[in-house]
């Protein structure tokens, strides 16, 4: 609904939207329940969320408005007001708007009276979600990541300087916070990992959230992408919640599409949502004295805009590189830690030796195929993973990332000074 200057304090204070014909078309339209928003043109403001409690009907207050706009819909306000400034511009992106020459000056309006879910929740997007807005949405809360609720980093194989780093410069001020602020040190932050796929950079990254407590939230165009329409919603409504929590991972995954240079952006749902997400990041790293800590991961570090790596934003970079022989023959252990196998120490340093290349993600793939062949078996022979079942799954299990892959991620950081 439109309003001016002169007109909207009535719509506030009486709860009412008017118009002067109460046949027009898109009035008749109207069910109790309806989402609408008020537009104040003078101002080019939008008001708020409002829901229809009537139909339209004739003078629900007759003297509303001096009687001007007889025809009218009973309004309830969701939440607070707002007042969203740059109203036509911002509503320009979502709905076609024509422009009206009116004195003092020319409005902007929207085509149409009424629109269907899609443009009103892009359009609710644009105001800010309280608790009360959410509640009456009934939006979920954002779902928490716990796939390994018990990993630690002395878990992750190999990696030992960016675990040690890890552990003396970000966890370590969430254990003595109080010392960490008296000196002035920062707490939380944005950190970027990369380096080839299967590495364990999500593991590095849940491993952070379990030593310091923390809520792991993870945001990645795969998650975003799946809620259709809802995404900004959905962004700052997990960033909202944030807000409550003590302590915070926020893993942005993929980060490649988030953090990439403007004009590089191909999908242009990630061209819609960026913009949200960046403002909430920067929000967070405003806040020094909020534990929050955002880690980033990618594989094609090439495509991250440089400004995003400034000081003061993702500027802890670390690479998560392909595991050497002790961390294999670890990650080895570990996925054969509960299966049945006949392996010593020595064959499993053997065969790490022999699956330079492979990364971590890889091993697993390995060791679970080896268990299947011991499987297909099981009729011949004791159910237990042998040294040659690994040999014979090695045969399968091709190398995941490709040095030229692995030379580029390599390359990005030796230009940009980078340890790896
Ligand atoms: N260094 C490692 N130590 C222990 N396990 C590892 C290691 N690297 C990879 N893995 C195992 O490989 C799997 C994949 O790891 P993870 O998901 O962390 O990789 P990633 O680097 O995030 O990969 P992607 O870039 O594809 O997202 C995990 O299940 C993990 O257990
Ligand atoms: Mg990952």
């Amino acid at each position: 609904m439109l309003c001016t200057n002169t007109t909207e304090k009535e719509c506030l204070e009486k709860g009412l939207f008017g118009d002067r014909e109460y046949r027009l078309p898109y009035l008749k339209s109207i069910k109790k329940g309806d989402i609408g928003f008020l537009l104040n043109l003078s101002r080019d403001q939008l008001l708020g969320i409002f829901v229809a409690e009537s139909e339209a009907r004739l003078n629900i207050d007759p003297n509303a408005w001096g009687g001007g706009f007889p025809a009218q819909v009973k309004v309830k306000l969701i939440g607070q007001l707002q007042r969203v400034d740059k109203a036509s511009e911002k509503l320009e992106k979502i709905i076609e708007l024509r422009e009206i020459q009116r004195d003092p000056f020319p409005y902007k309006v929207p085509l149409r009276n009424t629109y269907g879910p899609d443009i009103t929740d892009k359009v609710i997007s644009l105001f800010t979600l309280t608790d009360n807005v959410r509640e009456y949405f009934k939006i979920p809360p954002p779902e928490e990541i716990g796939l390994y609720p018990e990993y630690k980093l002395e878990d992750v194989a190999g990696l030992e300087d960016v675990k040690r780093f890890i552990y003396q410069r970000i966890i370590a001020p969430f254990e003595d916070e109080e010392t960490a602020y008296k000196l002035g040190l920062r707490i939380g932050g944005g950190l970027l990992l990369f380096g080839p796929p299967g590495t364990g950079k999500t593991l590095v990254a849940m491993a952070i959230a379990n030593h310091i407590e923390a809520k792991f939230i993870e945001i990645s165009p795969s998650v975003i992408i799946g809620y259709p329409g809802e995404a900004e919603r959905r962004i700052e409504n997990i960033f909202a919640s944030l807000d409550k929590e003590p302590r915070a991972v926020v893993f942005l995954d993929e980060a490649e599409w988030v953090l990439c240079k403007r004009e590089d952006q191909t999908s242009s749902v990630m061209q819609r949502i960026t913009p949200v997400l960046l403002a909430q990041l920067s929000r967070i790293f405003r806040q020094k004295r909020k534990p929050i800590i955002v880690i980033a991961a990618t594989n094609k570090p090439e495509m991250i805009d440089p400004a995003f790596l400034r000081p003061g934003r993702f500027d802890r970079i670390f690479y998560v590189g392909l595991p050497d022989k002790d961390a294999r023959a670890k990650i080895i252990e570990r996925c054969l830690k509960n299966r049945e196998h006949e392996l010593s120490e020595d064959d499993i340093s053997e065969i790490a030796g022999k699956l330079e290349g492979y990364s971590g993600a890889d091993i697993e793939n390995i060791i679970e195929e080896a268990a299947f062949i011991a499987f297909e078996e099981r009729n011949a022979r004791p159910a237990k993973i042998t040294k040659n079942d690994i040999m014979n799954a090695v045969e399968k299990i091709p190398k995941s990332v490709k040095p030229e892959e692995e030379e580029q991620i390599k390359e990005w950081a030796k230009e940009r000074g980078i340890k790896i």
